[in-house]
């Protein structure tokens, strides 16, 4: 598959990791991390195969998808994260809790997504992505027509794709273009979390700030 024709936009390192950190990129890293060209198949990166598989684009500091992957040990979760000091918080969690059910792809979301096969996951988060509020960087925004092209191809039919943001602009943007998408239908919208909700580490900064979060659900038809 060819490279996302637009760039990476944000950061990828922080500052410099602490040596337990550094010691966790150096050897359980390479343990976990997924080569979208040797393994295509999502389900084939876990010992035991997985009843479903879950993906979370831009997982931050990981803190909602160690939690999920502790909550559903029997789901094999996927992360994709580009910032280094993020992948390596995730690792800590991993470590720390001894989660088996959590492989990683440290880079950009649009890669892994070419690579995988249709309909090879059953759900998938974007929680509170980068807003980029200025009009004229809308295109950089991570939900728009190309990428709810590659999710509508890589979700499976009924597969759940969960969003959320506290930018206002943003969740107007993010409810157009998924209503503009054929291959969507809203499940949920509004300032109340889904049931199995788990914090994120953004959503919590953003309510200590005193700003609302909008919780938007779509099905993939
Ligand atoms: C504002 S942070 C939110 C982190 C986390 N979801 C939370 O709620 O705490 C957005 C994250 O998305 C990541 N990101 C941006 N573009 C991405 C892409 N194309 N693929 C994967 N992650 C991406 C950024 O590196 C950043 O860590």
């Amino acid at each position: 598959m060819s490279e996302p024709s637009s760039r990476l936009f944000g950061r990828r390192k922080g500052r410099p990791l602490h040596v337990r950190k550094s010691a966790l990129v150096r050897e359980l890293l390479p343990t976990l991390q997924i080569d979208p060209a040797a393994t295509p198949d999502p389900r084939a990166l876990f010992a035991v195969p997985p009843v479903e598989v879950w993906l979370e684009i831009g997982f931050g500091g990981g803190e909602h998808l160690a939690a999920q992957a502790a909550r559903h040990p029997d789901i094999g979760f996927v992360g994709c994260e580009p910032f280094l000091n993020g992948v390596a918080s995730l690792l800590d969690h991993i470590d720390r809790e001894q989660l088996a059910n959590i492989r990683i792809f440290p880079d950009d979301a649009r890669v892994l997504l070419d690579a995988m096969p249709d309909h090879a996951l059953d759900r998938c988060f974007v929680l509170f992505a980068d807003p980029w509020p200025k009009k004229r960087h809308a295109e950089r925004r991570f939900i728009g027509r190309a990428n709810l092209d590659r999710l509508a191809r890589t979700l499976k039919s009924g597969a759940e794709l969960r969003l959320a943001t506290d930018v206002a602009p943003l969740a107007a943007w993010m409810r157009e273009q998924v209503a503009a998408h054929p291959a969507f239908v809203c499940i949920g919208d509004g300032p109340t979390p889904p049931p199995d909700w788990v914090a994120t580490r953004y959503e919590q900064k953003g309510l200590a700030a005193g700003r609302q979060p909008v919780y938007l659900g779509y099905r993939r038809v």
